[in-house]
């Protein structure tokens, strides 16, 4: 069977993040055909046009990541009421240079967890914005903004009780929808 990747995007690089606990725990939750990958952000240079002629290594592989999945997942905190500058960063350089972006027609998900009450869904307006302009197709419903607390994952990082039955029912819906658009 065909692995189908999904390259795994997430904004917060805090060693102990809600959001980097939230993505490996949605990979657990994968069938068996789908292999999430998490890529590394905490390297890439801060963008600047002046370099799209000759990018940075780390620049370079990070697109090849993008280019080589199927499909993507955007994991993110809420910063200020949007997204953290981290991703927009990474973003913003896998969309350059002009013509050369690698995000377009990769269908893709947005999730994110905060500590504040309405769990992300501020950013995740906002980073469905920039995705509509990146062609990347996002899949609506179920959205998913995780309020982070007491339980939210066991011991082990696997996605606790309260919320392992509507998780479950997310990663059905979204590797549907990515087979729908592959
Ligand atoms: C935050 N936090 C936050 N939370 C929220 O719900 N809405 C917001 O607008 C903000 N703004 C904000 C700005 C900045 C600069 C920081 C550092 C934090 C709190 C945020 O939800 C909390 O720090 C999370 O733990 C961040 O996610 P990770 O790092 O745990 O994945």
């Amino acid at each position: 069977m065909a692995q189908i990747k999904v390259a795994v995007i997430v904004g917060s690089l805090r060693k102990d993040s809600f959001n980097l606990k939230l993505a490996k725990g949605l990979a657990k939750l994968a069938p068996p055909d789908f292999s999430f990958e998490i890529l590394k952000l905490d390297d890439l240079p801060l963008y600047n046009q002046d370099d799209d002629a000759s990018p940075a290594a780390t620049v370079v592989r990070f697109k090849e990541q993008i280019a080589a999945s199927q499909a993507l997942l955007f994991v993110t905190p809420e910063y200020n009421r949007s997204i953290p500058g981290v991703l927009k960063n990474a973003i913003d350089h896998a969309s350059r240079p002009y013509g050369k972006s690698v995000w377009g027609g990769k269908p893709g998900a947005v999730v994110g967890a905060s500590v504040g009450a309405i769990g992300t869904a501020m950013a995740q307006q906002h980073l469905r914005n920039i995705l509509g302009y990146l062609n990347v197709p996002t899949l609506g419903q179920p959205e998913v903004f995780i309020h982070a607390k007491e339980g939210l994952f066991n011991p082990d990082g696997s996605i606790g009780e309260a919320s392992l039955a509507f998780l479950q029912g997310w990663m059905t819906q979204y590797t549907a929808w990515v087979q729908k658009h592959l």
